[in-house]
């Protein structure tokens, strides 16, 4: 675990991080695209960190790869490349930078190192894991191989190196339907979320068979929510993620990864509109999207929400939290990634 005492002390020594508003206002190209969500005295005490960063990475010949569902400040203030893990794991293979600073969690960190062995890749918390990530070991994969004989593994890129590396192919939210379907055999093992598995089967023709994962964020919505807050708000469009469970994307008007989700919120862009995922998704499109109203609740995931500037920048600057992956192991599980976006690409994902 980061000792957040010796952080503070470490980056102390080094930079003036004490809020600014003179600084804040001198950086306000970058402040306006946040005005919206994130308020001037919250800025003021981001804005050093902000400047810092970005300077350090010049530096360091590093980029930042964010997940959509970064706070703001991380999103719109320090990183290079935004997106989905589809994308982050296609930018990694990309970029020509020494260091990858990942701005999300665990697994995607793990993936980048899988893609890119020879750059450094630093995750700013450790911690930052996924409860899909640590549903499932190898074993589990082998367990359904053996009731499935024959059935392809089609893993989530929600997965550990190990799990990867015991896959025959990998999915996102974005390919996930295309990858089940391009598959030969008739059953298809998906692993490790049992919701997205499901939505799959609804929209493909395979036997579709699964491990009983699920992400403690998007599990915690329910159809009765949905139906209630509809009721409430007539015209809303709800929009869900597909690692809610079938009867939630069933309720929705559209269901799509969260770069599903941002493309479809602005190109329809409605009056009203509640995303049925993590809360820093309307947060993070709210300013690019003035006419639109992002209502109702949200839910919260604790591993993205470990992810802070502090401690991107405290990275920058000790380069501690290297990821490593075993080479034996990241070779293997490179096959299952390179598998996924070679499809991808192949089917114009
Ligand atoms: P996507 O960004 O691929 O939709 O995945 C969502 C997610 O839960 C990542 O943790
Ligand atoms: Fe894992 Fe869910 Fe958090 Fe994504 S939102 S990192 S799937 S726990």
């Amino acid at each position: 675990m980061l000792d957040m005492i010796h952080v503070r002390s470490t980056l102390a020594d080094e930079y003036d991080l004490a809020p600014n508003a003179k600084l804040a206002d001198s950086m306000g190209d970058v402040y306006g695209r946040m005005d919206r969500v994130v308020n001037p005295i919250d800025w003021a005490t981001y804005a050093p960190y902000v400047k810092a960063i970005n300077e350090i990475k010049k530096k360091r010949n590093a980029v930042i790869l964010g997940h959509n569902y970064m706070t703001p400040e991380i999103y719109h203030g320090v990183s290079d490349f935004v997106g989905d893990s589809l994308q982050l794991a296609i930018k990694a293979t990309e970029v020509e930078a020494d260091v990858i600073v990942q701005c999300g969690v665990h697994f995607m960190a793990e993936t980048s190192k899988i893609l890119s062995p020879s750059k450094t890749v630093l995750m700013p918390d450790m911690d930052a894991g996924c409860s899909l990530a640590e549903s499932i070991t190898a074993d589990g994969v082998e367990e359904m191989r053996a009731k499935y004989p024959g059935a392809p593994v089609v893993s989530y890129v929600n997965t550990t190196a190990e799990v990867k590396a015991a896959s025959d192919i990998c999915c996102t939210s974005s390919n996930a339907v295309a990858i089940v379907n391009a598959m030969e055999s008739d059953t298809v093992i998906m692993t490790p979320d049992q919701y997205l598995a499901q939505n799959v089967a609804n929209e493909s023709h395979k036997n579709v068979v699964f491990w009983p994962g699920s992400c403690i964020v998007h599990e915690q919505y329910t159809a009765k929510d949905l139906k209630d807050f509809r009721e409430w708000n007539p015209g809303t469009e709800l929009i869900a993620h597909p690692e809610c469970p079938p009867d939630v994307v069933a309720e929705a008007d559209f269901s799509g990864s969260t770069s599903g989700i941002i493309k479809y919120v602005t190109d329809k862009k409605p009056k009203k509109a509640m995303l049925i995922t993590e809360c820093s998704m309307a947060s993070n499109i709210a300013d690019e999207l003035p006419e639109v109203d992002f209502v109702g609740p949200c839910n919260m995931c604790p591993y993205m929400k470990k992810i802070t500037l502090e401690k991107v920048l405290y990275v920058l600057h000790t380069m501690d939290n290297q990821v490593e992956v075993d080479p034996a192991m990241a070779e293997k599980a490179r096959l299952s990634v390179e598998r996924m976006i070679d499809l991808s690409k192949k089917l114009g994902i």
